[in-house]
């Protein structure tokens, strides 16, 4: 087992993705080295937003050595994550691009979610680290755990499960089967959505997701690939979530 080998374990931490980069700093790390923690203090999110880390979820960083990064890099990640955890977690779960865990109960909600972040010195990749929380036991309204839909797992139990997933995949990493799957997973395709990239909002129908896990939308001005961004969903009523 390369991911997983080797585990570190806190009780509480301000997050483990920073703790990676900490620990990166001060001596080499092992290839697939897992930090995990109780609680996180300041468990961060995409797009700058904080992640809600109290006692109960889990929170887990794997580093990821240099010598594997490469182009779309970035995108493979996220759909051989996406895939993993959506493997491990028990429930039926769904992908929303583009590297939401969801799950379909009284609309699609949002079970888990990824940060990764590559750490560069100049142009040079020094490693990446990848963040994933689950949302085990019930947060709040307008969330969704494990918990909320019958799934009795621990963070204990829960975070061997997604490693060992997350080994088997990742000598697939970019190949067209993770693609398949992630395609078969994803919410998006064939909706209409509302994708906001690099502080631009486009509108149009999820057609595809490329080889490098982006988006291609139908727009009215044709069919424009989309690399990153936040994607809401026009559900039944009309409304985005
Ligand atoms: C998102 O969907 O916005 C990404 C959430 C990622 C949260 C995880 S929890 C473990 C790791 N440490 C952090 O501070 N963030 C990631």
């Amino acid at each position: 087992m390369t991911i997983g080998n080797k585990i570190i374990r806190y009780d509480s931490i301000d997050s483990t993705n920073d703790e990676i980069k900490r620990l990166a700093r001060l001596s080499p790390l092992e290839h697939g080295t897992v930090v995990t923690a109780g609680e996180q203090t300041a468990g961060r999110g995409r797009l700058g937003r904080t992640w809600l880390s109290p006692r109960g979820g889990l929170y887990f960083s794997v580093y990821l050595a240099p010598n594997e990064i490469y182009p779309d890099f970035a995108g493979h990640i996220a759909m051989f994550v996406g895939v993993s955890v959506a493997a491990s977690l028990g429930v039926p779960c769904h992908l929303k691009w583009t590297n939401d865990v969801v799950i379909k109960h009284n609309g699609i909600k949002k079970v888990s979610g990824l940060l990764s972040e590559t750490v560069f010195e100049g142009d040079t990749p020094l490693f990446t680290v990848i963040g994933i929380g689950v949302n085990v036991k019930s947060l709040r309204e307008n969330y969704i755990s494990l918990e909320d839909v019958g799934v009795n797992l621990t963070p204990d139990a829960l975070l061997p499960r997604i490693l060992s997933e997350m080994d088997k995949n990742y000598p697939r990493l970019g190949s067209p089967e993770i693609r398949a799957r992630y395609k078969e997973l994803c919410v998006n395709l064939g909706e209409y959505a509302k994708i906001t990239s690099h502080g631009r909002e486009l509108e149009g129908i999820c057609t595809d997701i490329t080889h490098g896990g982006h988006m291609l939308l139908q727009t009215q001005d044709g069919i424009t690939e989309v690399f990153a961004g936040e994607a809401t969903l026009r559900g039944a009523n009309g409304r985005y979530s």
